[in-house]
């Protein structure tokens, strides 16, 4: 496939069928178009994605870096997720577009090479905070991060937390706290968004 090819329509519902079939809690069409747009305004180069899963936000990244002229580095953990992704994103691996990497991406920040200056996350939701201090470094200056379900169940309403969302909860707590925590000391800016289940977009100063 050629380089300056896009993610088709046709592969995105190819995409979005298998993740409905095999229940993998991909991102909305309307947030995937958020995040395409954000990242080709951002105008960056060097993507990385947390969580791949099948490879359905990776196409919108994708997108954006055809645009941009850049490369995405997304990361997968789990085998048969990644080895989904591999099949359904083959063509970009092969032209150079992506960087597939079936490992936690809290032991393989060494894959990547070069300031980012835009990260998805979209991973286990109590690692978001650990997965933002590991990249925070790697972040250029003004680079965009989207952080994605900051208001998963009963974030904003601990309350009323089901027992089974405790722990996830208390980790996006804990999240949100640090995204505060670093606008306070002037290191980022942060805005939320109460859409589906809530989105960060933050940017490093
Ligand atoms: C919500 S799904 C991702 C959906 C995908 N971004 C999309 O919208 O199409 C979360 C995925 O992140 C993977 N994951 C969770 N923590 C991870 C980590 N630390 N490193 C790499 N992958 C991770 C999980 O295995 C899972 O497949």
């Amino acid at each position: 496939m050629n380089a300056a090819a896009a993610c088709t329509n046709e592969l995105m519902n190819k995409i979005r069928e298998e993740s409905a079939k095999e229940s993998i809690p991909s991102v909305s069409p309307s947030t995937g178009r958020f995040l395409e747009m954000l990242a080709s305004f951002s105008r960056a180069k060097n993507i990385i994605e947390v969580g791949c899963a099948n490879g359905y936000a990776t196409c919108y990244l994708i997108n954006a870096a055809v645009k941009n002229g850049g490369r995405v580095t997304s990361f997968e953990k789990d085998r048969r997720r990644f080895e989904m992704a591999k099949a359904n994103m083959a063509a970009f691996i092969e032209n150079g577009r992506l960087n597939l990497v079936g490992v936690d991406a809290l032991e393989a920040t060494g894959e990547i090479s070069g300031e980012v200056d835009f990260l998805f996350i979209d991973a286990m939701k109590r690692q978001y905070k650990p997965i933002l201090e590991a990249f925070l470094p790697l972040l250029s200056k003004g680079a965009i991060v989207f952080s994605d379900d900051i208001y998963f169940q009963g974030v904003l309403e601990p309350e009323k937390t089901l027992d089974r969302h405790k722990s996830i909860v208390r980790g996006l707590r804990e999240y949100l706290d640090y995204l505060k925590d670093l606008e306070a000391k002037g290191a980022v800016e942060n805005f939320f968004y109460g859409y589906e289940d809530g989105m960060a977009v933050t940017r490093k100063l």
